[in-house]
């Protein structure tokens, strides 16, 4: 069978690394994939991009499954496309996707569908957002309606930082350089800058993510992430600078709870709504002292580090999985996870998150493991291969993953695998499994 990954980051290595596995791959071809897939012989990278490409590469090839992995390409509509054409892809359609792209699309399903969720309103108009925030006060959240990279979401302490906040994402009061989002149009056409305005929600975060064919749902093992840049989860929000699984905080009670009152009701309302959810479906989470979990977020995708991880852990045929998931018949179907567990730390180039420095030269990188069972693998991110030299090429470059017994055996195995890795102004932080370290 030929498999297509669509996307270049460490989600799509790592999925590609477990699809490879299956004996009945012939070829994976990964789009544009990097540094990491290009040094794995039993994986192709294309140099493709935009849906039309990506559709006519597939049929031309006669690919069997397209999987993917970022959320540009499903917001741009790759699963319709690839859909009319009769090729066999595992994403949810454009419609779907708004889950994740669309703020206040989400925010307005979850409320008219009961599912458990932070209070919030959505703001065209500035004057009637700051009113907002005055009435209520801090700690307050801030999100940008539309994919703005992982920068949309602001969780302000102060008034004056919720003030910002709006302007900054609505283009408006002396914000010089708004941020960018990618609005999407209302049913009429017209683009309109939102923000939708939260209550603050107290808790631990945690990532559940379910494969899910129109109507049937598998989860997935359960991860956590760790957002801030540095240690102690401080400093500026990112897109993910390590991750691990399971999370101890998501208990078999809270797990059942969670697949009660926020997965199986999202499958059926999105069913019940006329756009039935077929993909990888996230629920980033926020679980209180007394185990009840809210839905912070949806993605229509995997995780990123959380897939890294989650991967080393399933031993399974992920490609089975993935085809019955496409064609709607994965009732029946369970998956078997190693028991140990795996860790993933994040290796960025310098100045992540704000303005990533490209080009560096990595070192002492291992040759990339094509063995499903190795203890330590380190998937690649922001890096490209130039005449056999592997150069930094974006935010993120590397996570190095391990498996272990326990958090703490599972980190000291990471941490080793990461020793003999450099690059100029590499960063990465020093404590990721922290808060399972503690809950044990
Ligand atoms: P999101 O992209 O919506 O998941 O938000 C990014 C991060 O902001 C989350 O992972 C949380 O750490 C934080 N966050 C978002 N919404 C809330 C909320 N209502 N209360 C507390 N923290 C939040
Ligand atoms: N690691 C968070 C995300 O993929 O959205």
């Amino acid at each position: 069978m030929k498999v297509l990954v669509i996307g270049g980051g460490g989600r799509e290595h790592a999925l590609a690394w477990k699809i490879a596995a299956s004996p009945k791959v012939q070829m994976v071809f990964v789009a544009p994939g990097n540094g990491g897939t290009a040094s794995d012989l039993r994986l192709k990278n294309v140099p493709i991009e935009g849906v039309q490409a990506l559709a006519d590469f597939a049929q031309a090839e006669k690919v069997s499954l397209t999987v993917v992995g970022p959320e540009a390409p499903l917001a741009a509509g790759v699963v319709d496309l690839f859909r009319a054409r009769g090729l066999r892809i595992f994403g949810p359609t454009q419609a779907a996707a708004q889950l994740e792209s669309s703020k206040a699309f989400s925010k307005d399903f979850m409320q008219r569908h009961g599912i458990p969720t932070a209070l919030y309103q959505t703001f065209a108009d500035a004057q009637a957002a700051h009113a907002h925030v005055d009435k209520t006060g801090v700690p307050i959240v801030i999100k940008a309606d539309g994919l703005a990279a992982g920068k949309g979401v602001v969780v302000a302490a102060t008034p004056a930082e919720a003030h910002a906040a709006i302007d900054w994402m609505l283009g408006t009061g002396d914000s010089a350089t708004p941020l960018e989002v990618q609005h999407l149009a209302c049913s009429d056409g017209r683009v309109v800058p939102r923000v939708v305005i939260e209550e603050f929600l107290e808790g631990e975060e945690a990532s559940f993510i379910v494969i899910a064919d129109g109507r049937n749902v598998l989860p997935l093992a359960t991860s956590q992430d760790h957002k801030r840049a540095f240690d102690g989860d401080t400093g500026p929000n990112t897109g993910g600078m390590g991750a691990y699984s399971p999370a101890p905080v998501v208990t078999p009670n809270v797990h059942a709870r969670v697949m009660h009152e926020i997965i199986q009701p999202t499958l059926d309302g999105m069913a019940k709504d006329g756009i039935p959810y077929t993909g990888f479906l996230y629920a980033g989470l926020m679980i209180d002292a007394q185990g009840r979990p809210k839905a912070l977020e949806f993605n229509c995708r995997m995780g990123d580090p959380e897939t890294q991880p989650i991967v080393m852990r399933l031993k399974s045929d992920l490609l089975d999985v993935l085809v019955h998931a496409a064609d709607g018949t994965l009732g029946g179907v369970e998956l078997q996870w190693d028991r140990r567990i795996a860790l993933g730390v994040v290796m960025a180039a310098a100045g992540y998150p704000h303005a990533p420095r490209k080009g560096d030269a990595i070192t002492g990188l291992p040759a990339v493991s094509p063995d499903a069972a190795a203890e330590a693998v380190v998937f690649h991110a922001g890096t490209t291969k130039e005449g056999g030299q592997l150069l930094t090429s974006g935010g993120r470059v590397l996570c190095v993953t391990a498996l272990g017994e326990s958090v703490k055996v599972a980190q000291q195995r990471a941490y080793e695998a990461l020793a003999p890795i450099a690059f100029d102004g590499m960063q990465f932080r020093r404590d990721i499994g922290h808060r399972a370290t503690k809950a044990r």
